[in-house]
């Protein structure tokens, strides 16, 4: 949507002007997937695709939202926020405003129009970009000084405990700290961070997206991190580690004994996958892009035979950019279930690779997958309109 359509929407569900922009962005993650909750490293980069929001304070206790491609207005009271748990659409930004509230915070009445261009239930996570811009508005709104970290924080905080999902730290954070042309290379037990260039040379990263129908993610999601759980506490009684990132690979099949079933499969990916990290950002900053690539196909394999949380479209999807000869390499990213790819493609053969695997992903699964154009940018935005 352009800003001036924007703008006059926002006019027409208020009745006044925006006077402010706030945006957060979506995400992909280059490698470490379902480790951040066991205190992994992430690699992930903030995108163009964004939660924007056109705002305007207004004082008072009550907080409005208009959404794009969504008739009607949600109002929230600011003096009850705990009483909106249950809605479909703005539980995410009450979330926001009941924790920012706990922590002290004075929530300034608003009305909010969101114009959110990252696909939802796309594994690009729209709704860490929901939070975190929500959050930026409210603390904009309310005339204190914030740290984007711990804004990312209080964001995740209203995805696990007020819309129940139990996701890592990981979306939040590179919503908030991502850094134009970067990608965060994020130590999510320490939540210590360094921001390392995303160049590829001669290649760039396509994402596209598989469009399988939303399947329960969150509750699949959920049964993961309790799988892995169950695998450190078993680990632990020979091994004197705190989470399962600590774990090498040769102490893992040291002690791979104690586990059976999906979870020493659960557990096999995250300490394998950890290791992977550390390769790709070595092969990254060297410029081998070729070992990177190799990496996100070991990625994608672990997934889906140690994780499984591929899935067909998925593994169509990222298999057949591998058939390509101008393609390093492909993997699934975030939850999983559905949602996204990357692949790093050659950029003289991007046109080409997208109409191939695209029609042969048509062919095969039915529907079509959509490529989208993406950059990497900075996590945050404010601005005054
Ligand atoms: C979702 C969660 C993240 C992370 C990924 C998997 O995106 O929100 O915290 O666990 O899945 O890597």
């Amino acid at each position: 949507m352009e800003r001036t359509e924007a703008m006059v929407a926002f006019k027409e569900a208020f009745g006044a002007n925006a006077e402010d922009l706030f945006t957060a962005a979506g995400r992909i993650n280059v490698i470490g997937e379902h480790v951040d909750y066991c205190g992994g490293k992430v690699f992930p980069a903030a995108l163009n695709l964004r939660c924007n929001i056109y705002a305007k304070k207004t004082g008072g206790k009550v907080i409005r939202m208009a959404f794009r491609g969504i008739d009607g207005i949600v109002e929230i009271k600011t003096d009850n926020l705990d009483a909106y748990r249950g809605l479909k659409i703005g539980n995410y930004q009450a979330g926001v405003a009941y924790f920012l509230q706990e922590e002290g915070i004075e929530i300034v009445g608003c009305d909010l129009y969101y114009d959110c261009t990252v696909p939802f239930g796309s594994g690009l996570s729209s709704s860490a970009a929901i939070e975190v811009a929500t959050a930026v508005a409210l603390c904009e709104y309310a005339g204190v000084a914030y740290d984007k970290v711990q804004l990312a924080l209080i964001s995740q905080r209203a995805e696990n405990k007020y819309a129940g999902v139990n996701c890592g730290i990981m979306d939040q954070f590179a919503s908030a700290m991502g850094k134009k042309d970067h990608a965060v290379l994020l130590d999510c037990s320490t939540l210590a961070y360094e921001y390392v260039p995303l160049q590829l040379g001669e290649y760039c990263l396509v994402v596209a997206n598989c469009n399988k129908p939303h399947n329960l993610v969150e509750s699949k999601y959920n049964v993961r991190r309790q799988e892995v759980e169950t695998a450190l506490k078993a680990l632990q009684k020979v091994l004197p580690v705190s989470c399962l990132a600590e774990i090498t690979p040769k102490q893992f099949l040291e002690a791979k004994y104690l586990l059976s079933g999906v979870v020493a499969k659960r557990a096999e990916h995250v300490v394998m996958e950890c290791d992977r990290v550390n390769k790709a950002v070595t092969a990254l900053r060297a410029g081998d892009i070729v070992e990177l690539g190799r990496l996100l196909n070991e990625s994608h394999f672990s997934l889906r035979d140690l994780y499984e949380v591929t899935g067909k479209e998925l593994d169509t999807l990222s298999g057949l950019a591998r058939k390509e000869t101008d393609c390093l390499g492909s993997r699934m990213i975030g939850a999983g279930f559905g949602g996204c790819t990357i692949s790093i493609v050659k950029k003289t053969a991007v046109e080409g690779f997208i109409r191939r695997v695209g029609k042969a992903y048509q062919d095969s699964i039915g529907y079509k997958a959509s490529f989208y154009e993406t950059s990497i940018e900075d996590g945050i935005t404010v601005e005054k309109l």
